[in-house]
C-alpha cells in the first residue's frame, strides 16, 4: 500500500484544523502522546486530575514517575469539577490534566486561568475529545499542551498527537520519535481487521458482547500485570508512526466534522426524548462531540441490572467498567496498580455515579428507528 500524505502533511493538517496558531506532533498513539509528552517536559511531582476515565489515559503519568491526585466529578458533566481543582493545588503540583470524558469539557477558560494563576501546566487528554468545543473553541485549544488519540471517532490507522503552541517541545517529540522504529506490521494489521470487522457488523450484531470478550478483550488482557514502565517500552508501544498511517488519517481529517455533527444531533434526539428520565446534561455537554452517550437514570438502578435488559433489546449500552471497544473507564479504587500512585481527596460524587452510570450507543451511522427504539426501551426500563 503506497501513502499519499506524510506524517508531515497530516500534522499540518491538524495543526490547521486546530486553528492553524500551534503545532502538532503525531505520535504512534494516543498513550506515547501523553507518555512522550511527560517524558519530554520531565515534570516531577503530581498531577491534578478527576477519576472517571481510562486507565490508559494514567498509565503514561504513573510511568513517568508522577503522582495522580483525583479531584471529584461533577456529577452533572462526569468531568472534573473544576471549582474543586484549585483548592487541591500544593507545592508538589506540576500540572492539571483534564480528560474530555465522552467529548464532554469542563469550564476551560476558569481553568485555564486557574493553572496560569497558580503557576502550573494545563493538560488536555482530548482522547475521547476530538472536534468537542468549549464556548465555542476547541478543546485541546485552551492548555499548554493537549493530547489526542485518532482510535476513538477515526478508524484503522490508530495514533495519537501532542498539539500545543510551543515549538521547541513539538520538535523535542519528532526528534525523539525519529529514534523510533516505525509501528510494526503486525499491529498495523491487527487494528485494520479489527475496525473492518467492527465497522461490518450492525446495529443489533454489536449487542452480541461476545465480539468483545473473544476478540477485542484477550488482546487489552495480554498487558494486563506488565508494569507500566515496561509496558511503554513494548516493541508495539514505543515505535512512531508511519505515513500509510499518516495518509488513512489525513482522509478522515477532512469529513471529521460533518460526522461530528451526526453524532451530536443523534445525541441531542435521544437527550431530549429521555429529557423527563433525568439524563444530565449542560450547555458544555451539547457541544460535546458524543462517542457514547452518559447517564444515569433518575431512579435509583444500578447499571448491572438495567444494561442487560437494553441489550437483550439490541440497544449495545454499556457501563464504565467494561471494555466498549471505544474506551474504558475503571473503577480507580479496584486497581491494585494504581493505589500506590494515587492521592485521592474525598471522591463522594465519583462513588455515588460511578456504578450507575449507563452508555448508550451514538453512531454517526444511526438510523431514525434505532434512535426511537432507543428511547422507547429507556422510557420503558428507567421511566
Ligand atoms: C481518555 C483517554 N486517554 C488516552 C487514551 C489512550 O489512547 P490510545 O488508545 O490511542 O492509546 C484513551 C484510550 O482509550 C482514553 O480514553
Amino acid at each position: 500500500m503506497s501513502s499519499e500524505h506524510s506524517v508531515k502533511d497530516f500534522e499540518s493538517a491538524f495543526s490547521v484544523y486546530m486553528g492553524g496558531s500551534g503545532q502538532a506532533a503525531l505520535t504512534a498513539s494516543g498513550k506515547m502522546a501523553i507518555y512522550l509528552l511527560f517524558k519530554l517536559l520531565g515534570l516531577k511531582g503530581n498531577v491534578i486530575t478527576s477519576p472517571l476515565s481510562c486507565s490508559m489515559a494514567y498509565a503514561p503519568i504513573i510511568a513517568n514517575g508522577m503522582k495522580l491526585k483525583f479531584v471529584d466529578i461533577n456529577p452533572k458533566t462526569f468531568v472534573l469539577d473544576e471549582s474543586k481543582a484549585e483548592g487541591c493545588i500544593d507545592v508538589n503540583t506540576a500540572a492539571i490534566y483534564v480528560v474530555h470524558l465522552g467529548g464532554t469539557t469542563p469550564d476551560m477558560a476558569r481553568l485555564r486561568q486557574i493553572a496560569d494563576e497558580h503557576n502550573v501546566l494545563l493538560i488536555e487528554d482530548c482522547a475521547q475529545g476530538l472536534g468537542s468545543q468549549f464556548s465555542g473553541r476547541k478543546a485541546g485549544s485552551f492548555g499548554h499542551y493537549s493530547c489526542f488519540s485518532f482510535a476513538k471517532n477515526m478508524w484503522l490507522a490508530g495514533c495519537g498527537a501532542v498539539f500545543s503552541h510551543n515549538p521547541v517541545l513539538i520538535q523535542k517529540i519528532r526528534e525523539h520519535q525519529a529514534s523510533l522504529p516505525e509501528a510494526p506490521q503486525g499491529l498495523l494489521k491487527y487494528r485494520f481487521e479489527r475496525d473492518m470487522l467492527e465497522s461490518r457488523r450492525g446495529f443489533d450484531d454489536v449487542a452480541d458482547q461476545k465480539y468483545y470478550t473473544d476478540f477485542v478483550m484477550p488482546a487489552k488482557n495480554a498487558n494486563v500485570g506488565i508494569d507500566y514502565n515496561g509496558y511503554f517500552t513494548k516493541k508495539d508501544v514505543y515505535c512512531r508512526p508511519s505515513d500509510i498511517q499518516a495518509s488513512l488519517l489525513y482522509e478522515q481529517l477532512l469529513t471529521i466534522d460533518e460526522k461530528n455533527y451526526v453524532r451530536r444531533m443523534t445525541a441531542h434526539k435521544i437527550i431530549n426524548g429521555l429529557d423527563d428520565l433525568g439524563v444530565f446534561q449542560s450547555e458544555h455537554e451539547r457541544q460535546s462531540v458524543y462517542s457514547k452517550l452518559y447517564f444515569v437514570p433518575r431512579r435509583d438502578l444500578d447499571n448491572r441490572t438495567t444494561i442487560p435488559m437494553l441489550v437483550a433489546d439490541g440497544i449495545d449500552a454499556k457501563h464504565l467498567t467494561k471494555s466498549h471497544g471505544v474506551h474504558f473507564q475503571e473503577r480507580f479504587d479496584m486497581w491494585d496498580r494504581f493505589r500506590p500512585f494515587v492521592a485521592a481527596d474525598s471522591l463522594e460524587e465519583y462513588c455515588r455515579i460511578h456504578d450507575k452510570i449507563v452508555a448508550l450507543p451514538i453512531s454517526s451511522k444511526m438510523k431514525n428507528e434505532e434512535v426511537s427504539h432507543i428511547i422507547n426501551r429507556c422510557r420503558c426500563i428507567f421511566g
